[in-house]
């Protein structure tokens, strides 16, 4: 097998962009240096220290039972052991990016890429891509609970369905997982919690999603989600809020062709809208959803 290559950004003729990788590795574990171990540590402490009052109970529970522990970037073979009793999933390294596809055929048979490498020290606070960190902390622990991976095996063939219909409907279908898997929200008893993976593997955005009285935090609401555009450069100007998994797994259970043709000839919603029909959860409404006491 050839070394596994890391790859992300570079500078091209398109200007500085992101580059697609396809193949699948063995994660080369014995190839991480003292300071990718200290990363990934570092990162860790950070998160769990973070995200104890503020990640929603799944995601601790599950991340808890997988046995990831500080010291050390775990093992993708002991992982998936855990991984594949809990829920039929298992995880595959990759280099980077997949192409969309590729990306949706993994889903669909319960394969979860995971990007090898993780970032240098200089990164810590911030890189453009997926990387290890990111995919492992933040996308795989949910993967133990069975109504989030039975939904995440439905999105993927949703997602090769999509592309079937065009890049219209993979628009759609990309902001339902932007919304949702990356960036959802969900209601417990002790008020709003994180479960998408792009805030719990942020420090800055673990707390701005919660705390900050800029973002709008709206009720879960299909094709309202289908309709909004989000920012990839910048912490989210709306968070959807989900009452459980449940939820979303029966709300995303439909045919999604007629909706596709539905929304196809209507405009989109900007990235910070608050439209007439939204279920607004912001700060300051007295719900009492917020933790810490002071809404
Ligand atoms: N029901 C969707 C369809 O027909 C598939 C899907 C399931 C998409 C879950 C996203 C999430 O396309
Ligand atoms: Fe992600």
């Amino acid at each position: 097998m050839n070394t596994p290559q890391r790859v992300e950004h570079a500078m091209t003729d398109k200007g500085y962009v992101p580059l697609y990788a396809t193949g699948i590795v063995e994660q080369p574990w014995e190839s991480y240096t003292p300071e990718d171990h200290e990363t990934w540590s570092i990162l860790y402490r950070r998160q769990r220290d973070l995200l104890k009052d503020r990640a929603c109970r799944e995601f601790l529970v599950a991340q808890d039972a997988m046995g990831m522990g500080e010291a050390l970037i775990p093992r993708f073979d002991v992982l998936i052991e855990v991984l594949q009793k809990a829920t039929g999933w298992t995880l595959i390294g990759v280099e980077g990016l997949l192409p969309e596809l590729d990306f949706f055929e993994h889903l669909a048979n319960r394969r979860f890429p995971v990007t090898w490498w993780i970032r240098r020290p200089e990164q810590i606070d911030y890189i453009a891509e997926p990387d290890l960190f990111h995919d492992l902390f933040g996308h795989v622990p949910l993967l133990m609970n069975p109504v989030f991976a039975d939904y995440m095996a439905a999105y993927g063939r949703g997602g090769v369905k999509a592309h079937a219909v065009g890049p219209d409907a993979l628009v759609n279908l990309t902001r339902l997982y932007w919304y949702t898997v990356e960036f959802g929200l969900i209601r417990e008893p002790e008020g709003l919690r994180i479960y998408g993976a792009g805030i719990v593997s942020s420090a800055g955005e673990s707390k701005y999603c919660l705390e900050s009285a800029a973002p709008n935090r709206i009720g879960f609401d299909l094709k309202r989600i289908m309709r909004t555009r989000y920012r990839i450069d910048s912490y989210q100007k709306t968070y959807f809020v989900i009452d459980d998994f449940a939820q979303l797994f029966d709300a995303t259970r439909p045919d999604f062709r007629p909706y596709y043709s539905e929304l196809a000839p209507l405009e989109s919603f900007p990235a910070g809208s608050v439209q007439a029909a939204d279920r607004v959860f912001n700060r300051g409404t007295g719900e009492g959803w917020l933790s810490g006491g002071d809404v």
